[in-house]
């Protein structure tokens, strides 16, 4: 598990300012959920046979005898929240949650054990429409940070349990004609989750793969009809896609529609963002049956690919503005005016210099934090009633302004960088 230092966090911040806004304007409110749930949860809802759950958990004993697990992702326990405050029976929940998650996997750039999820889902909607809706809020999001031209999405639907059921086993029985070629993963696959071997990076048991039968084949109508709705409202979206037959999940609890959006541009780790339909789940943890859907972004690699867009085109500067003062008497006027001025000027950041001393010293502090201005008060200032202000990364005078003219100066200079 990793620190996540102040650089980090800024462009974490900026993840979610832009994910909030987005889902806000779809009409999904934020939950707030535990971080630690019953180990049961996880095992009921992703499923037994997963690898989360089989090797991934963080899992403790509680002082009563109960086994805890640090939740490894939303969904299990963001239905259970809903099916105990009322939020998914009879009616439409639009919910959106982000927060930490724990998956004991060996970490690699991009893959950490504990891990930042913004995450939504909706109880209570069947339509392909919300399928759709999903993805153009990843969509959007990706938009609103600058990195849509780098992520691809894939969907496949995997049908309904029975006809993934079926699909399951003519997967199997092929597999087990070529089982000699398979990686000891896939092989010890067979029996539990087959469909999971689609999904091998193994060079070899990816040739077997390129044969194997195609879920279409298990398909009834409604599923394929939910599955084309989908398809053709991403194209009144205009959004681009490629169908791929053999994206299946991680998780056990996907029906009808799954997507992932990748990125190449992390190395191994390239999916950004994941979800899909899951019909059953809210009925598997004891509640009526009732559809849902949804995804999780993974902050994490998403804050990677932010910065890796940034790294080709200029990036945005934030404006700082730095307050000196010469004497005690002017650093309480210096606070002062910083204050109407974050209040005033929107974005702009001022730090006052709050260790005073030497002149000299205060403006090579004002260098070091990369201030764009200097904002300079002494006796003669306060006497005048003005302020001086000095650039620091532009050749230029230092000027003395009133406030007013001071306002407008950083106003029309910062309004010109950002
Ligand atoms: P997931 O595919 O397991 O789905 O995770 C979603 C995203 O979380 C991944 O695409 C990835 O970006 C990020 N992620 C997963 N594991 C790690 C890790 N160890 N380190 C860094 N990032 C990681 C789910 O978790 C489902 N609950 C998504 C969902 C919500 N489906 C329906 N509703």
């Amino acid at each position: 598990m990793r620190d996540i230092l102040p650089d980090v966090v800024k462009v974490w911040t900026r993840i979610d300012d832009v994910a909030k806004d987005c889902l806000g304007r779809f009409g999904y409110h934020e939950i707030r959920l535990p971080i630690i749930e019953f180990t049961a949860l996880f095992e009921r809802g992703v499923g037994g046979a997963t690898d989360i759950v089989e090797k991934e958990m963080f899992s403790l004993e509680s002082r009563e005898g109960d086994s805890l697990t640090l939740r490894p992702e939303g969904t299990a326990g963001c239905v259970r929240a809903a099916l105990q405050n009322g939020l998914a029976f009879n009616t439409v929940s639009r919910l959106w949650y982000r927060g930490p998650m724990f998956r004991h996997e060996r970490p690699q750039k991009g893959r950490y054990r504990q891990f930042e999820q913004i995450g939504a889902e909706v109880f209570g909607i069947a339509s392909a429409a919300l399928d759709a809706e999903l993805i153009d809020i990843n969509r959007q999001i990706f938009q609103g940070l600058g990195v849509s031209e780098y992520t691809r999405l894939r969907v496949n639907t995997i049908g309904s349990p029975e006809e993934r059921k079926a699909y399951a086993q003519s997967l199997k029985t092929y597999l087990d004609g070529h089982r000699e070629a398979l990686d000891d993963d896939s092989v010890r696959r067979l029996e539990r989750n087959p469909l999971r071997i689609l999904d091998s990076k193994h060079p070899v048991t990816r040739e077997v793969v390129a044969g194997a039968p195609k879920i279409d084949s298990c398909l009834g109508k409604d599923s394929r009809c939910h599955f084309e709705r989908v398809l053709a409202l991403l194209e009144a979206l205009n959004i681009d896609f490629e169908t791929d037959p053999y994206l299946v999940r991680g998780l056990d609890y996907y029906t009808h529609t799954v997507f992932e959006f990748e990125t190449d541009r992390l190395g191994a780790q390239g999916a950004v963002s994941a979800g899909g339909r899951y019909d059953g789940l809210v009925e598997t943890l004891g509640g009526r049956p009732t559809p849902g859907a949804g995804f999780a972004i993974g902050v994490d690699r998403l804050a990677l690919l932010v910065n890796e867009a940034q790294q080709r085109a200029p990036a945005a500067r934030t404006d700082i503005l730095y307050g000196v003062s010469t004497d005690q008497a002017a650093l309480g006027h210096v606070m002062r005016i910083a204050n109407r001025l974050r209040g005033d000027i929107p974005g702009l950041s001022v730090v006052v210099d709050t260790q005073g001393g030497r002149m000299a010293n205060q403006m090579r502090r004002a260098d070091r934090e990369g201030a764009s201005w200097a904002l300079i008060a002494g006796e003669s200032e306060i006497a005048a009633g003005v302020w001086s202000l000095k650039p620091m990364r532009e050749v230029g005078e230092q000027q003395r302004l009133t406030y007013d003219a001071l306002v407008d100066r950083l106003s029309k200079d910062h309004g010109g960088i950002s």
